[in-house]
């Protein structure tokens, strides 16, 4: 979810709906706003996106002070009711929280019992109980901060108070909020983004950290009321990055801008004599471990799946990957020297957050691969690699994948040198490679379109097949496939099938089969021929060099180890085009988020 705040002199309307269109990529369940002005507090909620809140907001109301939500239902249906704000019994208060709270039954039962309930949230108790300790005669100030030290779990929070349109009060615990600063204003938002469009001045709040809001000042205080001073940064993002052109969706705009990313990449990891570099510490750390845990989610952890076959044959380091919310439960037997490597587009994934929590917690180094410079992973790990690849807003990840590649790949080739193992690949050359045959594949959007009329026109299912490393491409490849479609896609090990998934083969299946390793080239063609003996329709995508007369598309030769940065490619476009042509909408897929801030 995303959360926005403002105080100022004149309407924050505007600038807080802007705001919120800036956060969608957070959830786009429902939306809501809270204007507080002379006349007190309106508030507006409405399920679905910005533009449905936009289109019932009181175009006559207006506000120096607001505060605003876009949601991803966690507790309680996405409907109007359980959108944020939330208001307490009175109604004087007004609130919206990021986040889960765990023991929100309990406190309602121990201290709201008799206090009349409007939503199905966990957000509504937080509401309740700052009206209830005010009513038992704290200040606003104590009985905030009261409540927040019973709350369990997760939250950001801001509040406003009728009674006085001086002040707004925040507070954050392991979801993301920052305060952003003014002349004659402040503000506070989840992410900088929602908020560029008015200050590059932010200050960061950490866990169990409040701040008081007003026109002239921000105050952060810890929980005991201890002021905490904290010098401000400038929010190095261009607001232009985050607009799409001409493009008719981010995501076309993401898949065109990989070999531009590529290069960028290439650029900023290498040294004035054109070698490939990487912070010492970072690299000794890698050398000093005796093993590696990825730990990812989502499009991330299939890049961490490429990422160890790079580490382990070039820096010959041995890796295990593993899905964040799984590992906390499920924790492996750890060796003795592990270096833990998080890697997060957003660097706000609760659930990979959890496990570095827990990880620093047993005192390991943590090194976080990630987009977005200053994201609670990256300040929160010993050590950050960026990704350059400039705001990822599609909700599909992308160019966030293929430079995930790049930097992993960087990664273990400068590790393997530095260690002294000769690795004979020339990268720098390599990925200059990768980024024109990508240049190649971009610019062959109509190929893509055609195989998704021929192949995915009308079709409930589609299966991806490959081996080695192909087989973790057509995991990438389904992914995409089924969050932005809804196509039922999957991705199979090509041996694999045969042990069970081929009983879902039928007539006119469509399987996508990748061939890009020619030490397997043979078996993954064995297996087409099995699926096909049933019904099913293949499409094979092979690479130069490999191809045979029944590929569907060929892509250009790159370096065997680096094809997952140009085979993703077209699977990519063929998800793309596969949810145009279904009416789906392609930047924002139903029941989404971009960055999911609760575990
Ligand atoms: C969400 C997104 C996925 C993304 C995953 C991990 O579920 O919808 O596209 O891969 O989070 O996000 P991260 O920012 O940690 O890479």
């Amino acid at each position: 979810c995303g959360i926005v705040g403002y105080i100022g002199q004149q309407g924050s309307k505007e600038i807080l709906l802007h705001g919120l269109e800036k956060l969608e990529y957070r959830g786009y369940d429902s939306a809501g706003i809270a204007l507080l002005n002379e006349n007190g507090v309106h508030v507006f909620k409405e399920k679905g996106r910005i533009a449905d809140l936009r289109a019932i907001v009181d175009e006559n109301v207006d506000a120096p002070v607001g505060i605003g939500h876009t949601r991803w239902a966690t507790h309680g249906v996405p409907n109007r009711l359980n959108a944020h704000p939330h208001q307490s019994a009175s109604g004087r208060f007004t609130l919206v929280h990021n986040g889960v709270i765990e023991n929100y039954a309990i406190l309602k039962r121990e201290y709201l019992a008799d206090v009349p309930f409007k939503s199905d949230t966990d957000t509504e108790v937080i509401v309740q109980l700052v009206e209830k300790f005010v009513n038992d005669g704290l200040t606003v100030e104590e009985a905030f901060r009261k409540t927040l030290t019973l709350l369990k779990g997760s939250y950001a929070i801001v509040l406003i108070d009728a009674e006085n349109d001086g002040v707004l009060y925040a507070a954050k615990n392991k979801s993301p909020l920052l305060a952003g600063l003014g002349e004659g204003f402040n503000v506070v938002a989840s992410d900088a983004m929602a908020m560029l469009q008015v200050t590059n001045q932010y200050v960061e709040l950490m866990d169990k950290e409040m701040l008081i809001v007003t026109r002239e000042a921000v105050t952060i205080k810890k929980l005991n009321g201890e002021i905490v001073e904290r010098a401000p940064y400038t929010a190095e993002l261009d607001a232009s990055d985050i607009e799409k052109g001409t493009y008719p969706h981010y995501m076309l705009k993401e898949i065109d801008e990989q070999p531009l990313v590529i290069r960028r990449l290439i650029q900023k990891y290498q040294d004035e004599n054109g070698e490939l570099t990487i912070d010492n510490e970072i690299v000794q750390a890698m050398n000093e471990a005796d093993r590696i845990y990825i730990i990812a989610c989502g499009t991330s952890y299939h890049a961490g799946l490429v990422g160890k076959q790079f580490i382990e044959k070039w820096a010959n380091i041995p890796v295990e990957v593993h899905i964040a919310s799984e590992f906390s439960y499920n924790m492996p037997l750890l060796s003795e020297k592990p270096l833990f490597i998080y890697i997060s587009q957003s660097g706000e994934t609760a659930d990979s957050r959890a496990v570095l929590v827990r990880t620093k917690e047993l005192g390991y180094k943590a090194l976080t691969i990630t987009n977005v410079p200053g994201s609670t992973l990256s300040r929160e790990a010993d050590y950050t690699l960026l990704l350059h690849a400039g705001p990822e807003i599609a909700v599909a990840s992308t160019k966030a994948y293929t430079a995930q590649l790049a930097v992993l790949a960087i990664l273990a080739v400068v590790t393997a040198k530095a260690k002294g193992l000769d690795v004979t690949i020339d990268l720098v050359k390599e990925l200059g490679i990768v980024a024109n045959a990508m240049e190649t594949l971009c610019d062959a959007k109509g190929e893509m379109e055609a195989i998704v009329r021929e192949y995915l026109a009308t079709t409930r299912n589609c299966f991806f097949i490959g081996r080695a490393v192909d087989f973790y491409v057509c995991l990438e490849g389904a992914l995409k496939l089924k969050e932005i479609s809804y196509i039922q896609a999957e991705g199979f090990a090509g041996g694999e099938l045969k042990h069970g998934t081929i009983a879902l083969i039928e007539n006119g299946t469509p399987v996508i089969a990748l061939a890009t390793q020619e030490h397997v080239n043979l078996s993954i063609r064995g297996n087409v021929k099995e699926v096909v003996a049933r019904g099913a329709n293949p499409c094979i995508i092979s690479m130069k060099g490999l191809e045979t007369e029944e590929d569907r598309y060929v892509i250009p030769a790159v370096h065997p180890m680096l094809t997952p940065l140009v085979s993703v490619v077209p699977l990519q476009l063929i998800a793309y085009y596969a949810a145009l042509h279904r009416g789906c909408d392609v930047d924002k897929p139903r029941n989404l988020a971009k960055s999911v801030t609760v575990e």
